[in-house]
């Protein structure tokens, strides 16, 4: 979604503006633009519509305007068309020198057009199509009504609007300061040298510093030269401790790498043994999963009737993998729901069930919403979460955090596999406790964990033969995707990847259901990749690419090692070492990642930053 970065120190304001919006690119965006306040306290506003690199001509890499206090935005178009006008930041009045309000905003206002009506009817003009242009002109409005301070102005604005909504405005009678505020829409404050950084995302100003404050929903923060000052909506101060974060800058870099996807691609080992090292705690056969600091008791995990995975996109993928492991081992029912849909069907939910929410960013506003129905419903709630402090985190009874580091690409990798570990750290820990597994089991399933880093290694020696079949198929149409079970969670991850970054129509089936319907579509060289690491299952999906490749499909198989006689029927196959079959999923997903990113690459597309899409989506 759109990107946020402000500014205010003693440098330069729009270099800084600029290269803080350059790591949010990620992030998704059609234009930008910049505020900075000159040292004669006038606003300067510059936009470009398309990418970052217009605002970078357009300002001389920001060294043609001058002011030490400056707000930036990259925008993702929801109200009005892509635009330098629909651009950020806005501004209070028509023309920037009759403004006295200029701000940038992300989210979305839902009764923007009932605001904009009123302030019509007081005299307000209006030049975009946003709901931005709105939430200025409306804190504009207050502030001149009440003759009050910025902060009491900017909430009585936000009692007025519905949305979600991180603002960061600048007021031209308070030259020193840059107020923020949020609901429900990350935003970040940094401080650091007696300079002040606030941003929607940790990558924007981590190049500066680690030093954080969190601004909580409906809470609004004053910006000074080094400060940072934060009240309620009641205008009360309140207190805040500044935290470290733990990622570094380069973390957020490419590393060599041609993109963000690939390195983070070729990060998953470090990712899964950063994950098992900070929930397994002792050595050898003594390995134990540690849960303590989530603070989920023996009794607790006893007590669970019934779990319910809600998540979206590729999060969602992993729960439909965990259905599978935690059934299995820890025999508790398990409900996995599409959060944008568990959100909003008044959900029947026994009281004694665990929510389960799976979210990479923490902040997307399905999975956000899923989780405080769940809350509201007297359900505990347990989040799998890649963002410290971030708002999913922040609301859940308990959080465990995946160990993935900052993930730049849109198409998710090392956090849904991390995700994944988590999940199966939850299915042994609760397999456990409720007396499903002994001893030798249990140490077994830690072991195996622990081979996954090593067997993704030697996956990514088969990256040249991926390559290669990727350009063979670079004009491909349709492909299907097949399993069973646990095959079937991630052929949907599979064809997720293709569709997202490579632009081509594919659908995941479970194997067996092919032949009630879709089967019908294949023809003359349909490409067909079956994924079997089922041992039980291997033969049943095996049957089903046969009545597939009758019926004329080109068929590609990922399979473990051992299975040569698959070369008998399918055309293409890569082979993945064995692991336990609970697990399999952590292997068969990266032959598929790397699939969809040499697709991507072969068809010249933005792999890391694929049309219409953006990484953190918090809005409906
Ligand atoms: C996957 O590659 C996508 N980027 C997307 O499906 C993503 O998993 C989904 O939007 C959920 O995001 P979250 O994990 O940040 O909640």
């Amino acid at each position: 979604m759109c990107g946020i970065v402000g500014f205010i120190g003693r440098h330069d304001a729009a270099p800084i503006l600029l290269d803080g919006l350059s790591k949010l690119e990620y992030r998704g965006y059609d234009s930008s633009g910049i505020a900075v306040r000159d040292e004669n306290g006038n606003f300067e506003v510059v936009k470009a519509k398309g990418k970052l690199k217009e605002l970078f001509e357009k300002t001389d890499s920001g060294k043609a305007i001058h002011g030490t206090t400056g707000i930036g935005h990259t925008r993702w178009a929801t109200h009005g068309e892509p635009s330098e006008t629909n651009a950020h930041p806005h501004i209070s009045g028509t023309d920037v020198d009759d403004s006295g309000v200029v701000g940038v905003h992300n989210g979305i206002i839902e009764n923007y057009v009932e605001m904009k009506d009123k302030l019509l009817r007081k005299g307000y003009k209006f030049y975009s199509e946003t709901d931005t242009e709105v939430m200025v002109k409306l804190v504009d409005y207050y502030y001149k009504k009440y003759k009050c301070p910025p902060g009491e102005a900017i909430a009585k604005a936000m009692v007025r609007v519905r949305g979600s909504y991180a603002l960061v405005l600048m007021f031209k009678d308070h030259p020193d300061e840059i107020w923020a505020a949020r609901k429900d829409s990350p935003m970040i404050i940094g401080i650091c040298d007696g300079e002040t950084y606030v941003a929607s995302d940790v990558p924007a100003i981590l190049k500066y510093t680690k030093h954080v404050y969190y601004i909580g929903n409906m809470e609004i923060a004053c910006l000074k030269e080094g400060t940072a000052e934060f009240y309620n909506i009641d205008s009360e101060p309140l207190e805040k401790e500044l935290v470290e974060i733990t990622w570094d800058a380069e973390a957020a870099e490419k590393g060599g790498y041609e993109h963000f996807m690939m390195k983070e691609i070729h990060e998953q080992p470090r990712a899964i043994t950063d994950t098992l090292n900070s929930i397994i705690k002792g050595e050898g056969k003594d390995r134990r999963i540690d849960f303590s600091c989530v603070g989920i008791s023996d009794e607790d995990i006893k007590k669970i009737s019934q779990i319910y995975i809600a998540a979206c996109g590729s999060a969602w993928h992993v729960g439909m993998a965990a259905q599978y492991v935690i059934e299995d081992l820890a025999r508790i029912p398990v409900r996995v729901e599409l959060a944008s849909e568990f959100r909003y069907r008044n959900p029947i939910l026994d009281k004694n069930g665990l929510v389960i929410v799976i979210s990479q960013s923490g902040e997307t506003a399905d999975s956000l919403a899923a989780l405080r129905e769940a809350k509201d419903k007297g359900l505990k709630t347990l989040a799998i979460v890649n963002v410290v402090g971030s708002s999913i985190a922040r609301e859940a009874d308990y959080v465990v955090y995946t160990v993935s580091g900052p993930e730049i690409a849109v198409a998710t990798t090392k956090a849904y596999s991390t995700q994944l570990i988590v999940t199966y750290l939850i299915a042994i820990h609760f397999a456990a406790v409720r007396g499903h597994l002994d001893a030798d089991k249990y140490a077994y399933y830690i072991s195996e964990l622990y081979t996954l880093p090593e067997k993704i290694e030697k996956i990514f020696e088969t990256k040249d033969k991926l390559q290669w079949f990727a350009a063979k198929f670079v004009n491909v149409h349709d492909v299907f995707f097949i399993g069973r079970s646990i095959d079937y969670a991630v052929s949907l991850e599979g064809s997720l990847k293709m569709k997202e970054i490579s632009y081509v129509h594919s659908e995941a089936y479970a194997a067996g259901e092919l032949k009630h319907g879709t089967i019908s579509m294949i023809e003359d060289g349909t490409l067909v990749i079956g994924v079997l690491t089922q041992p039980s299952l291997y033969e049943k999906t095996m049957s089903n690419m046969v009545e597939c490749k009758a019926r004329g499909a080109y068929l590609a198989a990922v399979t473990s090692y051992g299975h040569y006689n698959i070369e008998d029927t399918s055309n293409f196959v890569t082979y993945i070492p064995n692991v336990d079959a609970h697990f399999m999923g952590s292997l068969s997903v990266i032959p598929l990642q790397l699939l969809g990113y040499y697709l991507s690459l072969s068809r010249g597309l933005d792999v890391d930053k694929p049309r219409n899409l953006a990484k953190s989506v918090t809005v409906e």
